[in-house]
C-alpha cells in the first residue's frame, strides 16, 4: 500500500477477525518497529507480542478494562528501557526514550496498514498490572500497547484539524504563509488530503468557532 494510503486510511480499530497472522508479517512489522530513529542511534525499545489469550485478557484489564483488546489476535507491547538513554543523556533522556518508542510504534502501525492489518494505539493502562501480567522488570517502563489484526469494519471518516491551523511560521502563531497560497492543497492540484474531513470544518459548515478559519476556502 502506498503511504498516503496508509496515513489516509489507517484508523484507530477495535473490532478484529480471528483470522491468524501470518508469522512473517508479524516479523515485517516488528522489523519496520526496529527502523525508528533513537536518540544517539540507542535503540531503547523491545516489543512483547502477546498472542496468549489468558495473557491478553489480563492485559485487556490492566488497560482499564478495555474488552475490545481481546478480539485482537495479537497484542504489542512496546517497552522502554529508559536507563540506556538516561546514561548518556541525564537532562532530556526521559523525553528521548519515550518519543523514540513512539515513533517504533508509528512505524509498526504504519507497516501493518500497508500489509493490510489494522491496528490501535492503547495508552490507557496501569502500569503496574501490565507489568505484573508480562513480568516487565522494574527499570523498563512499558510505554504502549498496539493491538494488531486484521478487520472488515466499515472505512471511518479521518477527523482531524485542517494543517492552515497548526502550522505556523517563524514564529509561534504566525500563519501568514498558510494563508498566503499553501493551503488548501487541491489548489495546487495535490490530492493529499482531499478526504481528511476536520472537525474544525465541519464545525465551520454549521457555523462554528471555526467559521474564520476557513473564509478562505
Ligand atoms: C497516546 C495515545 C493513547 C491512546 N490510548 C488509547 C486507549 O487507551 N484506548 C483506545 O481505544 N484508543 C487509544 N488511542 C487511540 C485514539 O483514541 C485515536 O487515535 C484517536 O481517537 C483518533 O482516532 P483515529 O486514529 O481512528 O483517527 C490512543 C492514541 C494515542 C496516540
Amino acid at each position: 500500500m502506498q503511504l498516503d494510503k496508509c496515513l489516509l486510511e489507517k484508523r484507530g480499530c477495535k473490532d478484529y477477525l480471528s483470522r491468524k497472522i501470518p508469522l512473517d508479517i508479524l516479523g515485517e512489522i516488528l522489523e519496520a518497529g526496529t527502523c525508528a530513529p533513537s536518540a544517539g542511534n540507542l535503540q531503547n525499545w523491545s516489543f512483547v507480542v502477546v498472542d496468549d489469550e489468558e495473557k491478553k485478557e489480563a492485559l485487556s484489564l490492566a488497560c482499564l478494562n478495555q474488552n475490545w483488546m481481546n478480539k485482537a489476535p495479537i497484542h504489542i507491547v512496546i517497552c522502554n528501557d529508559i536507563k540506556k538513554i538516561t546514561d548518556v543523556y541525564p537532562t532530556r533522556g526521559r523525553l528521548y526514550a519515550t518519543q523514540a518508542c513512539s515513533i517504533a510504534a508509528q512505524n509498526i502501525m504504519l507497516k501493518a496498514a500497508d500489509v493490510g492489518l489494522h491496528t490501535c494505539w492503547v495508552g490507557a493502562f496501569n502500569e503496574e498490572g501490565v507489568r505484573r501480567v508480562l513480568t516487565i522488570p522494574e527499570d523498563i517502563i512499558p510505554e504502549m500497547v498496539i493491538t494488531l489484526g486484521y478487520s472488515d469494519a466499515p472505512y471511518k471518516e479521518l477527523i482531524r484539524d485542517p494543517c492552515e491551523t497548526v502550522t505556523f511560521f517563524n514564529t509561534y502563531g504566525k500563519r501568514e504563509k498558510g494563508d498566503e497560497g499553501m493551503f488548501p492543497l487541491d489548489k495546487h492540484g495535490k490530492d493529499f488530503g482531499k478526504s481528511i474531513h476536520s472537525l474544525a470544518e465541519r464545525q465551520h459548515q454549521s457555523g462554528g468557532f471555526f467559521k474564520k478559519l476557513f473564509k478562505k476556502r
